[in-house]
């Protein structure tokens, strides 16, 4: 008698945990990401926020490191081990390879019910689907070939027009250093150093280059005369930082600028959530210029949450977060916030700030004209191993291990290995 009551109790006890249990999964998202600055962690705020106050509890699963190196790393050993997330904060190719391993989820329905067809853009498209199947939701679209200055420490040197050539771009880094000045915030990690390089291969060379070397490989580009006058442009650029750089973190490069210790810094507009998080204001405090000799341009990364296979009592909220992602005005809040513009055509740019709106009508030029190209050394050029071959190189200029002359051979040769 007490034997068998007993264990209802423990049956009872068990089926609560359980029953709770599939409470919890069914409310619960674990997402994978790596927005852990003051600027993004506001701006992922609001995507929590909008799940909360549809029931999701959100599992915050944060890895550091721009561009996603280690998120990626962290996420290879946690499917490894069985701990599947709800959602990952990817890139570009790395969804592709993802995808291609037949463990992400199919959301063709969500995108059918909410016509993701119609509004998100193609270069977009191209990535968050796989073999015509919706399996990312895209957040935001960044764009690389930015500087952000400070305001004062602009009017301090007498600078009064956005610099329009690498060559004005270096008058105004002199001009900072002769007024005591550190020209360049430069956070010393692989992944800054070639999202800078991107845009100094436009500038230096222009767009048709550009896409010639790093989206079609040719190896007449990438090995030549055009790109050592490139890496000597980095070189130049090199010698205008701080020597504590090495290591340093993009979003503390940001803060120098934030506080007037730095002139300008050469990064994607996340910079400008960081602006935002201090309370800072574009034309008052700060200025936001595309980088000199790539007007017109767009190189473009795009943050997607892709969604992974998981089991039948997960995918409630996974859909939940999809749609939230999605959402039109969640995208214009989120943006706003996170410094980047709308993955949806249809968002009204009402809310956004001058560089925000900036950004929104260059995405849409570039568009239109075909001046919008993906970020190499932010996932939206080639695959992973190419990606790094490219850090690779350019780390090993940037610091003076490598030579300008020697390094579109090394550059070739690093790539043609990484196929
Ligand atoms: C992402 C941004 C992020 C930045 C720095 C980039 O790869 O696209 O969303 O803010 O890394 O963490």
């Amino acid at each position: 008698m007490q034997k068998s009551l007993m264990s209802k109790l423990i049956g009872g006890v068990a089926g609560l945990a359980m029953m709770s249990g599939v409470a919890v999964a069914q409310d619960k998202v674990d997402v994978v990401h790596w927005w852990t600055s003051g600027g993004e962690a506001a701006a992922l705020n609001v995507l929590k926020g909008n799940l909360e106050k549809e029931g999701v509890t959100w599992n915050d699963v944060p890895i550091a490191g721009g561009a996603g190196a280690q998120a990626m790393t962290a996420l290879r050993a946690m499917v490894t081990a069985g701990n599947v997330p709800t959602a990952v904060q990817m890139l570009g190719f790395d969804i592709t390879d993802w995808a291609e391993q037949g463990v992400v989820a199919d959301l063709n329905e969500i995108g059918a019910e909410e016509k993701w067809d119609d509004v998100v853009p193609a270069a977009l498209q191209k990535f968050a689907k796989y073999e015509d199947k919706w399996i990312a939701a895209p957040v935001n679209v960044h764009s690389v070939n930015w500087i952000w200055v400070n305001k004062a420490a602009m009017d301090k040197i007498g600078v009064t027009e956005a610099p329009t050539t690498m060559d004005e771009l270096f008058a105004m880094l002199d001009k900072a250093k002769e007024a005591g000045l550190i020209p360049l915030a430069q956070g010393g990690q692989p992944w800054q150093e070639a999202t800078m390089f991107d845009s100094v291969v436009i500038a230096t060379n222009g767009l048709d280059f550009y896409k010639k070397a790093f989206i079609d490989l040719d190896e007449s580009a990438i090995n030549s005369p055009e790109m050592t006058k490139a890496f000597e442009n980095l070189v130049k650029l090199a010698s205008y930082a701080d020597p504590a750089m090495s290591g340093r973190e993009w979003n503390l490069a940001t803060a120098m600028v934030v506080k007037g210790d730095a002139l300008l810094q050469v990064m994607g507009d996340w910079a400008k959530g960081e602006f935002n998080a201090a309370e800072k204001k574009p034309g008052t405090d700060f200025m936001c210029f595309r980088f000199p000799g790539t007007q017109g341009n767009v190189v473009f990364n795009s943050d997607m949450f892709v969604l992974f296979e998981v089991g039948e009592e997960r995918r409630p909220a996974q859909a939940k977060l999809a749609s939230a992602v999605l959402d039109p005005a969640f995208q214009s809040t989120f943006n706003v916030v996170k410094g980047s513009v709308p993955a949806r055509t249809d968002v009204p740019d009402t809310d956004f700030d001058e560089c925000g709106k900036k950004g929104m009508a260059d995405l849409k030029e570039a568009n239109e004209k075909g001046t919008l190209v993906g970020s190499l050394a932010q996932g939206y050029g080639q695959p992973t191993a190419i990606k790094n071959a490219y850090y690779d190189v350019v780390t090993n200029v940037f610091h003076g291990q490598m030579t300008a002359a020697d390094a579109p051979a090394a550059l070739a040769e690093a790539i043609n290995a990484a196929k």
